[in-house]
């Protein structure tokens, strides 16, 4: 039975008052775009920055986010799909030029959406004119940019380090007579971050696209940029289930000490974020990390022993979590347990390189994750098309582009990037029905799950979302309040409460299982029911015998009546 018993509040009950001096980045909801995805505004099946821009209404009167994320769009031979970077600072003829990019700050701006792009710091393409340099002669001044090393004495590679995308991570250049380093594919080199010169080269880099006006970075595989200096072997990994997330292959053989995430990492964000701090202090620019990393402390240390670091390490625990009530409270108290005095959290259900949530926990489920994301203390990022319940695509074989697909059959992220579903048009009203081709496939369900129809339908999931998102930009207890969990709530619920000065408590409570769960808050007896998953009720409901329908959350929001009880 539930009762109104909280769990003790200490350093797992993170209190943040009402404040509306809190910075744009712990309020704001992220929006992922990947730019080839999206929408196409020239026709050739391949998205770019004017689709974007003509689609920043949708984005903030429709749907109703306030920043958004841009993958890569430079200039890249696109071995990794634009994570292969060319040049920094510049536009992929695909995607547009600098001018198109101008136009969508601007645009953006004027809407109040800020922009965060990805900078990619570990690696650059082959085709860099960087890695040109350096890999024409050991005597290059641009030799040390990258991490090179002499063979064993058998010839082969200088330790037993991987790419995660498969095989060593070693390539030999028969020319200059040693191998380098590629953490991602060949064509991926890896930039050598205990050279000066590369770090002022990359915050070069940064200042450029800072003085352009965007609004913040999310770093690519930012815990990778350093590495042990010995270069010694990585140990086998003897746990089965030590992965990160999800199972990767050749890669989980290892237990990855020493080819990423040396301690040295934490000097080079330090100084990131003095310049970012510095650079324009009026501006609050944020800086995002994608770190996966296994033990959660070790990872929480990218916040900064004094919050100077990483101000929002992406957070992917619901990513790996089993999806059940216990499994998921776990992932969020663990969260806040872990996380530095003052460290603000976020949450991440999916992105460009993972399996969509709804094709992970189901259609019914995915409308649980969505308040879960939109209700949890923390900035949330959604990706591109879950708003509308979008699913892995299954792309036939010789469709596929991923490379880390086409090499490891089953790891392909192809599946989650397909074309954004914006009408029952052909091609989705992606592009225009007269392309030819898209570089990716339709899903088969576009006909019905797309913008257009799901706005008609005040039920559909899309429907949901903006309504979870109005709510949030109004209540403070969303954005900025305290979090508890309930105790004693049925064990298929998770049941957490949100509140902050001055407004009514907010209580999310949402049922995992297909049955129906009764939850009993005796304490509050009557509160005002303001959203369903189902979207079919907003009423005076009883919170003693407060029934959830199989897959149903709600949201409440009330006022105690027993002051001893909160
Ligand atoms: C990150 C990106 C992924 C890319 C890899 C190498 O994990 O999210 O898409 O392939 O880095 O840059």
């Amino acid at each position: 039975m539930g009762s109104f018993e909280i769990t003790e509040p200490g350093n797992t009950m993170s209190k943040c008052k009402k404040n509306s001096s809190h910075p744009w980045w712990q309020t704001t909801v992220i929006y992922q775009i990947y730019p080839r995805s999206f929408k196409d505004a020239t026709g050739n099946g391949i998205g770019d920055l004017q689709g974007v821009i003509e689609k920043l209404d949708y984005l903030s009167d429709t749907l109703g986010v306030d920043a958004i994320w841009l993958s890569p769009f430079y200039p890249s031979p696109m071995a990794d799909f634009g994570y292969d970077v060319a040049d920094y600072k510049d536009v992929h003829v695909l995607f547009g030029d600098l001018d198109t990019f101008d136009n969508l700050i601007e645009h953006a701006h004027k809407r109040e959406l800020k922009i965060i792009i990805d900078l990619v710091p570990n690696h650059s393409s082959d085709q860099h004119p960087w890695f040109v340099e350096s890999r024409s002669s050991q005597e290059n001044p641009k030799r040390d940019w990258y991490v090179w090393a002499d063979p064993k004495s058998d010839s082969a590679p200088p330790n037993n380090w991987l790419s995660v995308f498969g095989g060593s991570a070693w390539e030999w250049d028969a020319n200059s007579g040693q191998y380098y380093l590629h953490s991602f594919l060949k064509e991926q080199p890896d930039l050598n971050w205990r050279n000066p010169d590369v770090k002022d080269a990359i915050f070069d880099v940064v200042k450029f696209w800072l003085d352009r006006g965007v609004d913040g970075f999310r770093i690519d595989v930012a815990h990778f940029i350093m590495k042990d200096p010995q270069m010694r072997d990585n140990p086998p990994n003897e746990s089965s289930d030590l992965f990160i997330h999800k199972p990767l292959g050749e890669y989980d053989s290892q237990l990855h000490l020493y080819d990423k995430g040396h301690p040295d990492v934490h000097q080079v964000y330090r100084e990131l974020r003095t310049y970012l701090d510095t650079h324009n202090p009026m501006r609050d620019i944020v800086s995002i990390g994608e770190i996966h990393i296994f033990e959660l402390d070790e990872w929480a240390i990218y916040y900064g022993g004094r919050l100077d670091e990483i101000h929002l390490p992406f957070n992917f625990t619901l990513l790996k979590a089993e999806w059940k009530a216990a499994d998921i409270q776990r992932a969020v108290e663990d969260l806040e347990a872990v996380l530095p005095p003052g460290a603000w959290p976020n949450y991440v259900l999916g992105n460009h390189d993972e399996s969509r949530i709804a094709s992970r926990i189901g259609d019914k489920q995915a409308r649980i994750a969505a308040m879960l994301l939109l209700t949890l203390r923390g900035t949330p990022t959604l990706y591109y098309g879950d708003e509308l319940g979008m699913k892995d695509v299954t792309v036939p074989v010789e469709q596929q582009q991923d490379p880390w697909g086409i090499r490891v059959p089953g790891l392909g992220r192809d599946p989650s990037r397909t074309p954004m579903q914006w009408s029952n048009r052909l091609h989705a009203g992606f592009s225009s029905p007269d392309a030819e081709r898209l570089w990716l496939p339709t899903a088969e369900d576009y006909q019905v799950a797309n913008v257009n129809s799901e706005l008609e339908d005040d039920k559909s999931i899309l429907n949901l979302y903006r309504r979870l998102l109005a709510y949030r930009r109004s209540r403070q207890a969303l954005q900025i309040g305290d979090y508890q969990p309930l105790v004693h709530v049925p064990a298929e619920c998770f049941v957490y409460k949100r509140t902050a000065d001055d407004e009514p408590s907010i209580l999310v409570a949402l049922n995992f299982s297909r049955d129906e769960q009764i939850i009993d808050i005796p304490e509050l007896v009557r509160s005002e029911l303001i959203i369903s998953t189902n979207m079919d009720r907003s009423e005076i409901v009883n919170t003693i015998n407060l029934k959830l329908r199989g897959h149903e959350g709600v949201i409440l929001e009330f006022q105690l009546q027993n002051r001893a009880a909160s």
